[in-house]
């Protein structure tokens, strides 16, 4: 087998990660990438690392991964956040006070600091209620930005004004994210291959991140999502990505003017 394909399998293997014949390039340029960090000249000698050294199997995972991310990313799925998905929740656990959602895939923070603004925003009296918002993510360069929740101004496109006032601080050439909202948030090292045993969410967002699987994968994840939902549940997906074909029994439900997939 060539060292591609080795690589491919490896990556493949350890965290659901697909690379096809169209994308093969990529794989090979961050490999030559990482030989270069690590001053080594041989594909085999670094495959040997990678194979002993669990801290460059990280950081090779977290070099192939697509971090891409933006506030408010898919706004119309904020929409049914805002107007319906969170009204019935907080409903549905009056009694309880307790909320727990998930981004899966949280990149650098700025998918679970939008979902905490809209839950600040909902409920005017957050602090009698016990609300967590678990943000994982494979790539450790990511979740450090996402916890220090600093964001330079051009990223602070698609912000609501009255958000930005409320939420952020002015810092040198961007805004920092107020501690208050943090204070909802973990942030959590994850690979999605791995259960870390959390249950009971009322909200699942796993957005433009099973795009990068393959399907026996894809299906394996979302019915593991399934398994983590209270019923009824919400699981957010990408734009792009749907569960059709696939073998689950999350169903598909127009909630205002987007696709969410529910556990009923
Ligand atoms: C394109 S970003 C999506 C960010 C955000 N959800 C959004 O829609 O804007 C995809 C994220 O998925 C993460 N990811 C990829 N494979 C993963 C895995 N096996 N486990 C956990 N996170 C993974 C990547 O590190 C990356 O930060």
């Amino acid at each position: 087998m060539d060292y591609l394909s080795l690589f491919k399998e490896l990556i493949h293997n350890e965290s659901g990660i697909f690379f096809d014949d169209s994308n093969m390039s990529i794989l090979d340029s961050r490999l030559r990438e990482r030989l270069r960090l690590r001053k080594l000249s041989d594909f085999s000698e670094y495959y040997n690392l990678v194979k002993s050294d669990k801290k460059e199997l990280e950081e090779l995972l977290d070099s192939v991964t697509t971090n891409l991310t933006k506030f408010f990313r898919n706004p119309r799925q904020f929409d049914s956040l805002r107007e319906i998905v969170l009204p019935e929740v907080i409903e549905r656990n009056k009694i309880t006070r307790k909320i727990k959602i998930w981004s899966a895939g949280c990149s650098t923070g700025e998918e679970p600091y939008s979902i905490a603004m809209e839950v600040f925003n909902a409920l005017p009296n957050i602090n009698l209620w016990n609300v967590i918002i678990i943000a994982s993510d494979i790539s450790l360069k990511s979740l450090m930005k996402a916890k220090a929740g600093y964001y330079p101004k051009e990223r602070i496109e698609n912000f609501p004004d009255d958000y930005l006032r409320k939420y952020m601080v002015e810092e040198k050439e961007g805004y920092k994210v107020k501690e208050e909202l943090k204070s909802i948030i973990r942030f959590d090292y994850h690979n999605l291959k791995n259960d870390n045993g959390e249950r009971d969410f009322d909200i699942i967002f796993c957005r433009n991140v099973i795009i990068y699987f393959d399907k026996n994968e894809q299906e394996r994840i979302i019915n593991h999502f399934y398994n983590c939902l209270k019923k009824p549940g919400y699981l957010f997906l990408g734009h792009s990505e749907s569960l059709f074909g696939m073998n689950t029994p999350f169903k598909p439900k127009k909630i205002g003017d987007s696709f969410i997939y529910i556990k009923e």
